[in-house]
């Protein structure tokens, strides 16, 4: 898949991928937890029901632990630029810069200033201004996706830019370009989808796993079902803006699009869609596949008629746009059987999240006791609790190794974007260490969440104590005792 050979390119590029997918395991479950916990938070406001406060803070404190691994695993993304791909920055520092910095000065501050206010001030302001600061977290967070998403999109998709004739790149002309830029907002709604599906997920998952223990049954019944609904209004935006994404691609990444599909050769009007394939790589064929007709032109254009172009064709275009900057050497053939069954991955994962999530609220209605007796459910969903994270990936994986050999698309290859001055022997112990340190931030994220869990909601203490007084009496949430635990 990725050339990991040991080269610097092939270990340059090991190590991104590395720190990106361990990364954007912590990003989506923050994004869509933030905002999880701000529902749960508001209906304590409006319901005035001292479990929804419960909710708030007990899924809360995971939120806390996903944030902070968040933080550490970003900063050390950012190292990458500045170590391994010294060539990118400079070619791309002028565009990068401004996003980078809006990103870290108004999102990240607004989210990083509004956590500590949330946790450290439980019942010193009345609750509607306290669910209001988890309001601004979830905010900032999902502001903060737009800054970097706006920096990747330009990769995707240069625009808003001139190439400096001195210096050979690339200037800013237009920030209002680099913000319009169309790939941002297809991928925008589609990334923060992605984070409340993992967010949902996670949580029913874990509710799943204690209703199986019949631990605390009515609130995690009550959590699941905010998971559920969540969970199943993402699920159907993912679909929905994966197909606005799928359908751009046809006409600005084609090469991507026809790998997705496992097109070698262009498609007939029938429009073959394969199930299954298997290809050879090397020699560009498919050697077998399983095709449904018409569901490849129902996908591409919404009708049963159409062609697409295969990869051998786009590769002919690709080396006649090209050949006379980049030479008649250049590879367009991009990862096949990765970007294949990525794809399938991803669209039959949002398929099924949505199922599940229907399937969950009907045996989990109010009254019925269905849910605690469909246990072959709650396996299903205590081990789909690590589809979304799987799903991400595959869906980066789509973004990212389908623009090879691009750095940034048409501008600048992966081969010219790497640090001279890297060596093997440095970039091998750089991955090792970086691999034993997200191994341990994995492991201690998974410890500490498991131990919240088993802990149960009654353990969960915010602000220094519990939100249960001893004699496990639940405090009224709007009454004076609550202000008086100094
Ligand atoms: C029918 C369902 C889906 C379709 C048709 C779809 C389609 C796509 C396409 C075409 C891309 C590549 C976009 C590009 O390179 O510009 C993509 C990327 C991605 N997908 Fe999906 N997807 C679906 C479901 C999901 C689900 C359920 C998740 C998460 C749980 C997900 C997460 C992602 C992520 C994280 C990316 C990379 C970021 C991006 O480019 O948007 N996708 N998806």
């Amino acid at each position: 898949m990725l050339n990991a050979g040991l080269t610097v390119l092939g270990l340059s590029r090991f190590q991104f991928a590395m720190t990106t997918v361990f990364h954007f395991f912590f990003v989506p479950f923050s994004i869509g937890l933030a905002v999880i916990v701000a529902v749960m938070e508001t209906m304590y406001v409006i319901k005035k029901e001292a479990t929804y406060k419960k909710m708030a803070q007990f899924w809360g404190k995971i939120f806390l632990y996903s944030f902070a691994v968040g933080v550490v695993t970003g900063i050390i993304q950012e190292f990458q630029f500045g170590m391994n791909w010294s060539e990118y920055s400079r070619f791309m520092g002028d565009i990068f810069g401004a996003p980078l910095a809006i990103e870290a000065l108004a999102a990240f501050f607004l989210e990083s200033t509004f956590i500590g206010l949330w946790m450290f001030t439980w019942e010193r302001f009345k609750p509607w201004l306290h669910a209001l600061f988890i309001w601004l977290v979830a905010i900032g967070s999902s502001l903060s996706a737009v800054w970097i998403l706006a920096a990747n999109s330009f990769m995707q998709n240069p625009v808003g830019f001139a190439i400096n004739k001195t210096t050979g790149r690339v200037v800013m002309t237009s920030f209002s370009a680099v913000v319009k830029n169309p790939q941002l907002w297809l991928e925008l709604p589609h990334v923060l989808m992605g984070a409340g599906i993992t967010a949902s997920f996670v949580i029913a998952g874990c509710c799943a796993w204690r209703l199986l223990k019949k631990d605390h049954v009515s609130f995690y019944r009550k959590s699941l079902n905010v998971a559920l609904v969540i969970g199943l209004i993402a699920s159907i935006g993912s679909v929905a803006a994966g197909d606005f994404q799928t359908r751009y691609l046809i006409n600005q990444q084609p090469m991507k699009f026809a790998a997705m599909e496992g097109l070698y050769k262009d498609s007939t009007n029938k429009g073959d869609w394969a199930v299954y394939s298997s290809f050879n790589t090397k020699q560009h064929k498919t050697t077998a596949s399983l095709d449904v007709p018409y569901v490849l032109n129902i996908l591409s254009y919404h009708r049963l008629s159409g062609t697409v172009k295969g990869q051998n064709t786009i590769n002919q275009e690709m080396h006649a746009t090209y050949d006379k900057k980049f030479g008649k050497d250049m590879n367009y053939y991009v990862p096949t059987k990765t970007l294949f069954w990525s794809f399938r991955l991803m669209a039959v994962s949002g398929g099924l999240f949505a199922l599940m999530a229907i399937v969950g609220l009907f045996f989990n209605r109010r009254k019925s006791q269905l849910i605690m007796r469909q246990r072959w459910f709650l396996y299903i969903m205590g081990l789909m609790l690590w589809l979304p994270f799987l799903v991400n990936t595959a869906g980066w994986f789509i973004t990212e190794l389908g623009r090879y050999p691009w750095v940034v698309y048409g501008l600048l290859t992966i081969a010219d974007a790497v640090s001279p001055t890297s060596t093997v022997g440095s970039l091998l112990f750089t991955n090792i260490v970086y691999f034993l340190l997200f191994a341990g931030l994995g492991l201690v994220m998974i410890v500490l969440s498991h131990r919240t869990l088993t802990a149960g909601p009654d353990g969960v203490e915010m602000n220094g104590y519990s939100s249960e007084d001893t004699s496990g009496k639940v405090e009224d949430p709007y009454g004076t005792e609550a202000f008086n635990h100094d």
